[in-house]
């Protein structure tokens, strides 16, 4: 069956087009990042705006480039939160009104979860069952994924994302939004020995996560450092790095050895961090794990992880109704697939 995704949850309009939740027959993103620039964030009434301005060009474009037409979608999947209200709603209300239209089943699907999916449209993906770190903007958390739709929750952030601590350090250093993508290529020009940050980890058996702490350790060595810290730019966001990814992998791999798993993942915008796939990699192998990762581009948001959730919640009988409605925070919406261990 042909799915198609729609994503508009924050920043990115996107729409595609997959096959049985693994082939993905075209991904078209439009980015807003040149609109939320100039403002450090993204701000969320342009976010609404533009999503309404993009949506139809987006989904006709992801048709052309898939070849095919509106006949041949099975389905339709949308995501339908956790995100920014208003841009989820024009996602959410173009996808029941296409379905209402084309008279296809639909359903709306968690963004976390779209983001474990990335890791089924690889050609080398893994077998159930798998830990995963998940690490976005606006999320982190560890699952332990025994099948298409169920994900038991291990452990989860306290405060903020880890995406969210690489984008206000980035900020603190005057480098832009977003500030992952920044940081990692500054701090492969810095010495992540340099400037040690404080590694959280709560407690070393616990898998929840806290990454406002070494977010106030970098504003206060900038504090202290006021008029030299520039010329430490890269040690500080090599340091700060270093910091976040220790916690990250130490973790996971916790996790999978708590479980006993022998199969490791990562996917959300963070896991693209180049020094992050490094290291897991590099701890899979110790630990005498298989390490999945999806590609970058699968990492951020997109319409494709999207596609292929949706195609097995269709398939396990999950439908979304014209009364339906999106929702904004993890604990206020849709669990999705996910359970609390
Ligand atoms: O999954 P995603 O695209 O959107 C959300 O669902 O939040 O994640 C975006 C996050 C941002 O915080 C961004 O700074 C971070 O992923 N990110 C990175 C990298 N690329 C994106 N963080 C670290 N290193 C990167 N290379
Ligand atoms: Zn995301």
């Amino acid at each position: 069956m042909i799915v198609l995704g729609i994503e508009s949850s924050c920043d990115e309009t996107a729409a595609a087009l997959v096959r049985d939740g693994r082939h993905v027959l075209s991904s078209v993103i439009a980015s807003q990042v040149a609109v939320h620039h100039r403002y450090g964030g993204v701000v969320p009434e342009l976010a609404s705006r533009q999503h309404i301005e993009a949506i139809d060009e987006v989904m006709r474009e992801a048709l052309s480039q898939s070849g095919l037409d509106l006949a041949k979608v099975g389905g339709i999947a949308v995501t339908r939160g956790p995100g920014l209200i208003g841009s989820l709603l024009v996602g959410f209300s173009f996808a029941k009104a296409m379905a209402y239209a084309l008279g296809v089943p639909w359903v709306g699907v968690n963004h976390l979860e779209a983001h474990i999916h990335a890791l089924f449209l690889e050609d080398r993906s893994p077998e159930f069952p798998f830990v995963v770190l998940l690490a976005s903007g606006g999320h982190t958390g560890l699952y332990y994924v025994t099948s298409f739709v169920s994900m038991e929750m291990l452990g989860q952030t306290r405060d903020d994302a880890a995406g969210e601590a690489f984008d206000k350090v980035a900020k603190m250093l005057s480098l832009g939004y977003p500030g992952g993508a920044v940081i990692d290529r500054l701090a492969r020009q810095g010495d992540p020995g340099r400037i040690r940050f404080p590694r959280a980890y709560i407690d070393k058996l616990n898998l929840d996560f806290s990454f406002s702490g070494i977010k106030t350790a970098v504003g206060r060595y900038i504090a202290e450092h006021r008029n030299d810290y520039r010329e430490r730019v890269a040690d500080i966001a090599a340091g700060f790095q270093e910091a976040v990814v220790d916690v990250l992998v130490y973790k996971l791999v916790q996790a999978a050895r708590a479980k006993g798993c022998r199969r490791i993942a990562l996917a959300g915008g963070v896991a693209a961090n180049s020094r992050l796939r490094e290291r897991l990699k590099r701890e899979a192998a110790d630990e005498g794990a298989e390490a999945y990762l999806p590609s970058p581009a699968l990492c951020g948001d997109n319409a494709a992880m999207v596609a292929a959730a949706g195609y097995h919640l269709l398939g396990s009988g999950r439908r979304s109704g014209l009364a339906d409605d999106v929702f904004s925070r993890k604990a206020s919406g849709d669990a999705g697939s996910f359970t609390k261990s």
